[in-house]
């Protein structure tokens, strides 16, 4: 495969992987606000990161391509509030978003369409991730600092399969 979409679809892997680890520390911060329905949404998307991850990293190998695990940087640790923490995931999603849509057009420019195609599962994914994100913004942005409100999101987001 050309080294250029090689090289770029290690990078995502490793935006993958930190976006597993950012998910995973917002998790951990929500569970220290004993906001266990929150925590749990977290850990799902986290683990779901994970597996963005490994899919791409089995499409280089299944090209012939060769992957090479970069560093992954230490993500924060606290956040202001559950509003805060949800803004900047959807903050991060669109973030993601346009590193997919970069890797689209080199893609496109290299006239590789097995990557291009690949790539389209992504984008399609990417639609339902900031939507999602976006909802639980909205929602509690709407309920702003009420306990009760906060505790009725909690038991929903509780739910996620
Ligand atoms: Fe793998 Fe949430 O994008």
């Amino acid at each position: 495969m050309d080294p250029k979409i090689n090289d770029a679809l290690n990078g995502q892997i490793k935006e993958e992987f930190y976006s597993s680890y950012l998910y995973l520390s917002m998790a951990a911060y929500l569970e220290s606000l004993g906001l266990k329905g929150f925590a749990r949404w977290m850990e799902m998307q986290a683990k779901e990161e994970l597996e963005h991850a490994m899919k791409i990293y089995k499409f280089v190998v299944d090209r012939g391509g060769r992957v090479r695990l970069f560093d992954i940087q230490q993500p924060p640790v606290e956040w202001e509030s559950p509003l805060k923490v949800f803004e900047e995931a959807l903050k991060h999603e669109q973030y993601i978003t346009s590193k997919i849509n970069g890797l689209m057009s080199l893609a496109r420019e290299a006239g590789d369409y097995a990557t291009e195609i690949f790539l389209q599962w992504f984008v399609t994914e990417q639609i339902e991730e900031e939507a999602s994100v976006g909802e639980v913004v909205e929602k509690l942005t709407l309920v702003k600092d009420s306990p009760n409100g906060l505790f009725m999101i909690d038991r929903e987001l509780g739910m996620r399969q």
